[in-house]
């Protein structure tokens, strides 16, 4: 942390009633976004340990890459808002962004396309471990799995603190990210692994693996291209959420790249996280028809019923979340381009939205629709099943983790990461053999 982000003349004090002491701890501006205190002599100068399970009010680490005004309902990357990269860039113009800081000029994104598109083959023995695997292995085990395994391939992209095998492990995730998620798909329904095309972006190449055969040749259709690539483009980043702190803290320790979003991959899967995507559509179907919609308001209300409102609510955003304004627009033009008109989930899922912002408890609460509500219904509308959906939050959120895991590597004022905790658990007692207890 420099400190020219430290004014002396902005402290914040604290009082210890026990002792009668005070305590001025130094306020750290960020370019934007509230106050932070610094707290990392608290300890040494206090002898007490702050307490914030769950890092609601904690800010774990100093970064660049993106920001969030939850209030407001903001969300940029590098400075430049959400909407209007989803509206004008490809996916792998956003990596760049995410990954270097600026957009690229023509010939650094030429370079960039290549360098990924070149790596997006696996190694042939990696295709072995998929049959490994159950058949109806859910495809975010299988995916974590492979991403772990590449650290058992790629022995020359292991050493990060040497600059060329750094930048060598970030182009392989980022481009074989999309081969191990669709390989995940083919090999649950049987068919043969698909090779990446060269000849298509990144987003066409990822619908290319997963819905072509050898036996004919395959149209990528444009519509759902631009969608896919918006909806990765929409998952790419989104600061220190638990699967990009779960990645940090991995590498924290000096593991290699791919254990980090292997780690990463895990912690996301959870329904809280990039699972809910998938526990949206299952409750969309669960709910089954537009009547029964307040019956389940009623449920999420309840604190006794454990079924919340999958697709609501957020840790950071009291608004609403901008990416799930773009998703609803986007499931809006794929269905009219596919030609579907009243799928009966978007029904549902429309009439909950409505209900819900309507709702005292979720007005309160500041529970609005996140970026998982619509995405899933984008997904099924392209014939992508649900046991997919996180594994696509996972591609696309690759980025993301690499990018967050090169800043920390290479922030001079990185540390393990080493929370401490509240200790409430027995005090110190003497071993008692076991025929005495
Ligand atoms: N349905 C019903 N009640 C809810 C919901 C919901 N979806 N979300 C939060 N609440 C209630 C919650 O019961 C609590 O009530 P009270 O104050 O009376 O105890 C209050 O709202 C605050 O919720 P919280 O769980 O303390 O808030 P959190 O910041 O810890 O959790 C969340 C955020 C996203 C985990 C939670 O809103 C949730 O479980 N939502 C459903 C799952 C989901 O859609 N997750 C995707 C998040 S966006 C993409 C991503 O992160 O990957």
């Amino acid at each position: 942390m420099t400190n020219d982000k430290k004014s002396p003349s902005d402290t914040f004090t604290i009082i210890d009633n026990a002792t009668g002491k005070s305590f001025d701890l130094p306020v750290i501006h960020g370019t934007t976004g509230p106050r932070v205190v610094d707290i990392r002599k608290f300890y040494a100068d206090t002898g007490c340990f702050t307490y914030d399970p769950g890092f609601t009010s904690t800010g774990s680490c100093e970064s660049k890459v993106t920001f969030i005004d939850g209030d407001k309902g903001i969300l940029l990357h590098r400075g430049y808002p959400i909407e209007q990269l989803a509206e004008n860039s490809s996916f792998l113009e956003v990596a760049y962004l995410l990954l270097f800081g600026n957009l690229p000029d023509q010939a650094q994104m030429k370079q960039f396309d290549h360098d990924i598109t070149y790596h997006s083959m696996l190694n042939e023995q990696i295709l072995r471990f998929y049959s490994g695997f159950r058949r109806d292995a859910h495809p975010m085990a299988i995916s974590c799995g492979i991403v772990g395994a590449l650290s058992a391939f790629y022995h020359d992209s292991l050493d990060f603190t040497d600059d060329f095998q750094r930048i060598v492990a970030e182009t392989r995730l980022i481009a074989k990210m999309p081969t191990i998620v669709a390989n995940a798909y083919k090999y649950s329904i049987g068919q043969p692994f698909t090779y990446p095309r060269n000849d298509l972006d990144y987003a066409a190449n990822f619908l290319q693996m997963m819905f072509s055969v050898p036996c004919e040749t395959y149209t990528v259709n444009p519509v759902l291209a631009r969608a896919m690539n918006r909806i990765l483009i929409l998952h790419a980043d989104h600061e220190q959420n638990a699967s990009t702190s779960t990645v940090r803290l991995a590498g924290s320790s000096g593991a290699n790249p791919f254990a980090c979003i292997a780690a990463g991959i895990a912690s996301l899967w959870g329904p809280s996280h990039g699972g809910a995507n998938e526990a949206v559509l299952n409750m969309l179907m669960q709910i089954g028809s537009k009547d029964r919609v307040p019956e389940f308001v009623e449920r999420a209300k309840d604190k006794d019923d454990p079924f919340r409102l999958m697709g609501f609510g957020h840790r950071v955003y009291k608004n609403f979340d901008p990416r799930a304004k773009i998703m609803e627009k986007t499931c809006h033009e794929v269905l009219d381009d596919l030609g579907i008109h009243n799928e009966p989930l978007l029904q549902i899922a429309m009439e909950l939205e409505r209900i819900a912002l309507q709702d005292d408890y979720f007005i309160e609460k500041k529970l609005y629709p996140n970026v998982d509500f619509y995405s899933g219904i984008i997904f099924r509308a392209m014939g992508i099943p649900t046991s997919m959906f996180t594994a696509l939050f996972a591609l696309a959120r690759t980025t993301g983790w690499v990018a967050q895991w090169l800043e920390m590597i290479t922030d001079p004022e990185m540390k393990i990461g080493r929370p401490r905790q509240l200790y409430t658990g027995a005090t110190q007692r003497d071993y008692v053999p076991i025929g005495k207890r």
